[in-house]
């Protein structure tokens, strides 16, 4: 679009602190507020208060945000703390302010300053929304093509859709080759890297140094609940696959703690509150972390549920709530594993299944390993980097996830 100001310059150029191209979201008003700050007013009513040193270290330009790196240059030791607004206008549509009694200029994209008013800039804002579900939902894994994800970033947006909104998502056709589950994490981010390596294989050891490398059963239950932060994401694919036994499960925790929440609240609230220390050894590793199964966090990240029987060590609680955190670890996992949450599914040669470890439980049925090879290779990937993946794919591609109707149905397999 091209708006020119009073001033005779061309406010299209108009940069922002960052790296996205706002609609011109031109102005209708400015008030200069008692306090120093500005309102700022959109002709649909909107309206967003700015306080001076705010806008102040967010205007674009020296001892501001340095166009090149797009990063606050502004120190706060350095910041002329009785700095305010000394005259504010609106100029074909952007805001234009005058800082005193510093005397400087500065122009503000009027786009940039509506996503705040929308509150696009929040952790979330622009990343499909969580839809918990149940075996009525959802009978099998959303699919897609495992060879467009690698290649096409449409494809890679879709299964990134699903898997951010379901918690898993599948995709199939791929290589049965043992780095490329490697190369479909790095399609996102930056692997995440653990005491089993940058990726791992699960197969039945010898000498294994978890229950996942035999032939028992898994059931429903988190990766590393270990760890302080557990990993946000995890990849598994299947490279052989000809034992008797072995189906895949995935549970949606959400809708476990949503269920338990409404219906045995007093199962939700030992399973919230009470802790247990979780550990993790081998001969070179000793990690330990302490919480409660389901952890609600501080309110604004998604619950992280922390479930894996062969690693939960010690109670960290009174002895007498003990009784309470029993009957409440026997509820929890009656629920994820019965047929109304837990979904089961048969893994594939070439199969690769996604899906948040922090939220969903998975899990395997025992298998015969004397008569055939069962064979993955896994990775795991911090949450960062699969919302950062999501976040940069909808900008470059001009999405918003909720424009992206992409479906969770076999479907989306032909994409
Ligand atoms: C694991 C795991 C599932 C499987 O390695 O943590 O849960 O299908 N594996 O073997
Ligand atoms: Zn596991």
């Amino acid at each position: 679009m091209c708006v020119t100001s009073a001033s005779g310059i061309e406010m299209k150029d108009l940069l922002t602190p960052d790296y996205y191209r706002y609609p011109w979201a031109a102005l209708e008003t400015v008030k200069i507020l008692p306090r120093g700050g500005v309102l700022v007013i959109w002709p649909d009513g909107q309206q967003l208060e700015c306080h001076p040193l705010w806008l102040r270290e967010n205007a674009v330009g020296p001892d501001g945000i340095d166009p090149r790196s797009k990063e606050n240059g502004l120190d706060v030791t350095d910041m002329d703390m009785s700095t305010t607004i000394g005259s504010a206008s609106v100029d074909a549509g952007a805001l234009v302010v005058e800082f005193v009694p510093e005397d400087r200029r500065a122009s503000f994209h009027p786009g940039w300053l509506r996503h705040v008013a929308d509150e696009l800039h929040r952790p979330f804002a622009l990343l499909p929304e969580p839809k918990p579900w149940v075996v009525a939902d959802l009978q099998e894994p959303p699919t897609h093509n495992g060879s467009s994800v690698l290649d096409d970033d449409r494809a890679l947006t879709a299964w990134l859709h699903d898997l951010l909104e379901i918690g898993v998502a599948r995709l199939t056709g791929l290589p049965c080759e043992r780095e490329i589950v490697g190369l479909v994490g790095a399609r996102i981010g930056a692997l995440r890297d653990s005491n089993f390596g940058l990726t791992w294989h699960v197969s039945v050891d010898l000498d294994p140094n978890s229950t996942a490398n035999t032939n028992s059963r898994l059931p429903a239950h988190s990766d590393l609940p270990t760890r302080e932060t557990p990993p946000g994401f995890q990849l598994l694919h299947c490279l052989e696959n000809d034992v008797t036994g072995g189906q895949s499960t995935m549970t949606d925790g959400l809708a476990v703690g949503q269920y338990l929440q409404t219906a045995e609240p007093d199962v939700f609230r030992w399973l919230t509150t009470l802790e247990w220390t979780f550990f993790n050894r081998d001969s070179n590793h000793d990690h330990r972390w302490t919480g409660p199964i389901i952890d609600k966090g501080d309110g604004r990240i998604p619950w992280t549920f922390r479930a894996f029987h062969p690693v939960r060590g010690f109670p960290a609680m009174a002895s007498d709530a003990l009784d309470d955190a029993y009957y409440s670890l026997r509820r929890f996992g009656d629920i994820a594993n019965s047929d109304e949450f837990q979904i089961r599914y048969d893994l594939e040669p070439g199969d690769l299944i996604a899906f948040d470890n922090r939220r969903i439980l998975h899990g395997r049925e025992a298998f015969e390993s004397r008569e055939g090879i069962r064979q993955l290779r896994g990775t795991y990937l911090d949450t960062d980097e699969v919302y950062s993946r999501m976040r940069v794919l909808c900008r470059t591609l001009n999405m918003r996830p909720e424009s992206l109707g992409f479906t969770h149905s076999k479907e989306a397999e032909d994409d």
